[in-house]
């Protein structure tokens, strides 16, 4: 069974996210960090895609190159933070297609209902890549895997920038053959759901609201 969440420790990822705690940090400081945060979160994710061998016309004559065997890739915002990852997902897979998730609590169940599914098609065929910066409850990430499975995606990957162990926990007890690639592991929730440290609300400091 694969590891459920893969914490990137490299140096970049970890300094990065280090200039993204800082509290006044600005909107622009902010995007331009989870852009450059979505592009190495992305490279790890696709790093087992398997390649496959052809041959091209190079200066010097034929020359064979590996290029990836075929494969599909949807990246999977999750309405309205994950839109920030966006970008930086398709810099580095810029043939991806994208299909858009919104979700909301209903307050009788407390529970994340879908107000907004836009898939793209053959989702049997592809990886799904979702991304939201912030797998605090775990809520949405497990909604979005519920609503990918049924509509028959088998390969489900999710990049989000920090985590919280009560996140992990859950999307490992309701999706254990979901992989969750992380930019850093925190310590807690706190009671009104937030990470501790965190980043705050990954929301407003992308579009700039309060
Ligand atoms: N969403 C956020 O934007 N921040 C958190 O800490 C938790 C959920």
């Amino acid at each position: 069974m694969p590891m459920p969440v893969i914490a990137v420790h490299h140096p970049l990822v970890r300094h990065k996210v280090g200039l993204l705690r800082e509290a006044d940090i600005s909107t622009k400081k902010f995007r331009e960090l989870t852009g450059e945060l979505a592009r190495l979160l992305a490279y790890e994710a696709t790093a087992d895609f398997p390649l496959e061998t052809t041959t091209v016309q190079c200066w010097s004559g034929p020359a064979e190159v590996e290029q990836i065997a075929g494969r599909k890739v949807t990246v999977v915002p999750i309405l309205r933070a994950g839109l920030g990852m966006l970008d930086g997902v398709l810099d580095m897979i810029p043939n991806a297609k994208v299909s858009v998730v919104g979700l909301a609590r209903n307050h009788d169940t407390l529970q994340p209902e879908p107000y907004f599914e836009k898939f793209v098609g053959h989702l049997t065929e592809r990886t799904a890549l979702i991304i939201d910066p912030m797998l605090a409850t775990g809520g949405s990430m497990i909604a979005t895997v519920d609503m990918l499975k049924r509509q028959g995606c088998r390969d489900i990957r999710a990049l989000v920038l920090v985590a919280a162990p009560e996140g992990i926990a859950a999307l490992d007890a309701a999706h254990p053959d979901v992989r969750c690639w992380t930019a850093a592991i925190d310590s807690h929730l706190n009671e009104v759901g937030y990470i501790i440290p965190g980043l705050g609300d990954a929301g407003d400091k992308i579009f700039g609201t309060k």
